[in-house]
C-alpha cells in the first residue's frame, strides 16, 4: 500500500522558481516525485527515493525545453509527473492555465488528450498483437471520436503525415524496422491533436541513421501542428538539435537552465561543463579549446542524497559552503538560471580549464575533495529491491489508454493488451 503523501519528508524549498509567465503552456512550480522504499515482511516504509525533488520552471508554447542528465537522476519520473502519470507529491503543475494536480479523475482525462508522451522504446510500448491500425485508432476509440470509418481515414491521414504508407495499417509492429515503429508511436500521440508531448529519449534506442530522420519528423510536426515539446535526453548532443531551451537535471534537481544558445557558449554549472566536454564542437577553433572533464563515481543514492548541493561528492569545484548549504537556482543572468554558490569564481577561473590535466588522456582532473563521503554511494541491491511494485500511479489516460497499478508495468494489472507504458525487463 502507498503511504499517504503527507507522509513524504519535507525538503528545504529552494526558493521560488521563474514566475510563470503568460507564454508558458506548462508551468511547473516546486515539483516533488517520491517512491517510498519499502523492507521486510511487513513491507515497513524505511525511506524516499526522492526521484524530482522541488523543481521549477516552464515551458513555453510552441517550443522544445531539453530536460538533460545522466542516468536515474529523474528526467523520466519529472516528465510522467507533469502529465500526472505518477500522483506528485508536492508541487504543482499548472496546463494552460489550470493546476492538474487539483483535478480530479474525470476531468484529469479530459484534459489529458491535449498531453501525450513518445517512449525510448518503440517496440516495447506497441502493443504486438494489434495492427498498426488498431494502435494508432486506439485513442480515438476511447475517447469515442468519430465513426469507425472516419477514424479510418484519421489513421491514414495520420500514417502519412508522420512519413508512413496507409497500407501499413493493416500490419503489425513486429514487420516494421525500429525507425518505422517509432514513427507508429508517434503517429498514436498526435491522435488526438495534442499541445504538448513528452518526448522520452524516443531516439535512444534507434540507430544512428535512423535518429536524425525522427529528429527531422518530430521537428517539422512541431511546426506543423504548433507543438510543445518536452524533450528528454541523456546526451547534449542530441537536445542540442531540437531544443530551444535546456535544462540539466542531476539527481532530482534543476541545476542550469538557459537558452541553447547560452547553454553551449558559456556552461556555468560544472555538471553541465562536464557533460558538454564530452561533446565534440562543429567549430575546429572551439574544438581545439575543448577539455574533457571525465567525472568520478556513480550518480549517489536519491534515497540518501548527498547535503548541501548535491554535486558536491563529484564536483571538483567544491568546498565547505557545498556540504552545508543548498544553493538556489538564482537567475544569474537574463534567461539563465544556475545552481551554484561558486559559479562567477569557478568561470572567472577559466571554468574546467583552471583544472589539473592527466597527462595520459589530457582530460581534466574531476574529482571532488568530498568524494569519499557515505552519502555519495550508489543505491545497495536492498534498496533497489525494495522499490519494486509501489509507486503511486495515478490513473489517468494517455494515447486513450487507462492506466492502473502501483508500477505502470504491464503484467500487474491485468491489462497487458492495452497499457502503452513500457514493460519493464524481467
Ligand atoms: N516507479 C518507481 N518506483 C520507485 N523508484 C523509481 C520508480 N521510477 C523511477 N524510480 C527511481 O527514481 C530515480 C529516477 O529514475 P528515472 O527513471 O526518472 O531516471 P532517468 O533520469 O529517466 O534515467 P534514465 O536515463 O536511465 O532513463 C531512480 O533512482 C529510479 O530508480
Ligand atoms: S561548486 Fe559547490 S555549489 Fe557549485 S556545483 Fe560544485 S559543489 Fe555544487
Ligand atoms: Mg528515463
Amino acid at each position: 500500500m502507498t503511504a499517504p503523501m503527507s507522509a513524504a519528508p519535507a525538503t528545504r524549498a529552494t526558493g521560488p522558481g521563474p514566475a510563470p509567465s503568460g507564454e508558458d503552456l506548462v508551468h511547473v512550480e516546486k515539483l516533488r516525485m517520491y517512491f517510498p522504499v519499502r523492507q521486510g515482511i511487513l513491507q515497513r516504509r524505511v525511506g524516499w527515493v526522492r526521484a524530482v525533488d522541488d523543481i521549477s520552471f516552464g515551458v513555453k508554447r510552441g517550443e522544445t525545453l531539453g530536460l538533460v542528465g545522466e542516468s536515474g537522476c529523474g528526467k523520466s519520473t519529472a516528465g510522467r509527473a507533469i502529465l500526472q502519470l505518477y500522483k506528485p507529491t508536492g508541487g504543482s503543475v499548472t496546463f494552460d492555465g489550470t493546476d492538474l494536480t487539483k483535478l480530479g479523475v474525470t476531468e484529469l482525462r479530459h484534459r489529458r488528450r491535449e498531453m501525450q508522451i513518445v517512449f525510448q522504446d518503440p517496440y516495447a510500448s506497441l502493443n504486438s498483437r494489434l495492427t498498426v491500425g488498431s494502435i494508432v485508432a486506439e485513442p480515438l476509440e476511447i475517447h469515442h471520436i468519430g465513426s469507425g470509418r472516419e477514424r479510418q481515414q484519421r489513421v491514414n491521414e495520420l500514417l502519412e503525415l508522420v512519413g508512413l504508407d496507409r497500407s501499413m495499417a493493416s500490419r503489425f509492429p513486429h514487420e516494421f524496422s525500429g525507425g518505422q515503429r517509432q514513427r507508429v508511436g508517434i503517429a498514436r500521440a498526435i491522435a488526438l491533436n495534442p499541445q504538448f508531448i513528452v518526448c522520452d529519449e524516443p531516439i535512444s534506442a534507434l540507430d544512428v541513421s535512423i535518429q536524425a530522420q525522427v529528429v527531422n519528423l518530430l521537428q517539422d510536426l512541431q511546426e506543423r501542428l504548433g507543438l510543445t515539446y518536452l524533450f528528454i535526453a541523456h546526451d547534449l548532443s542530441v537536445v542540442r538539435h531540437i531544443s530551444d531551451r535546456v535544462a540539466v537535471m542531476y539527481l532530482g534537481k534543476i541545476v542550469e537552465i538557459t537558452t541553447r544558445q547560452l547553454l553551449y557558449d558559456r556552461p556555468l554549472h560544472p555538471y553541465t561543463m562536464a557533460l558538454l566536454s564530452a561533446v565534440p564542437i562543429p567549430d575546429p577553433v572551439v574544438e581545439r579549446q575543448r577539455r574533457r572533464m571525465i567525472l568520478t563515481g556513480d550518480v549517489p543514492s536519491p534515497v540518501n542524497p548527498p547535503s548541501g548541493c548535491r554535486f558536491h561528492t563529484r564536483c571538483p569545484f567544491a568546498q565547505e559552503l557545498c556540504r552545508t548549504d543548498e544553493p538556489p537556482l538564482a537567475e544569474v543572468e537574463t534567461s539563465h538560471r544556475v545552481a551554484c554558490h561558486f559559479w562567477s569564481e569557478i568561470n572567472a577561473a577559466g571554468g574546467t580549464r583552471s583544472l589539473p590535466v592527466m597527462p595520459e588522456t589530457g582530460a581534466a582532473v574531476a574529482s571532488s575533495p568530498y568524494q569519499d563521503e557515505d552519502e555519495g554511494e550508489g543505491m545497495t541491491d536492498e534498496e533497489r529491491m525494495s522499490l519494486k511494485g509501489d509507486s503511486p500511479m495515478r490513473d489517468p489516460l494517455i494515447g486513450g489508454t487507462p492506466i492502473s497499478g502501483e508500477t505502470g508495468s504491464r503484467d500487474d494489472v491485468g491489462l497487458s493488451e492495452s497499457l502503452d507504458v513500457p514493460q519493464k525487463p524481467a
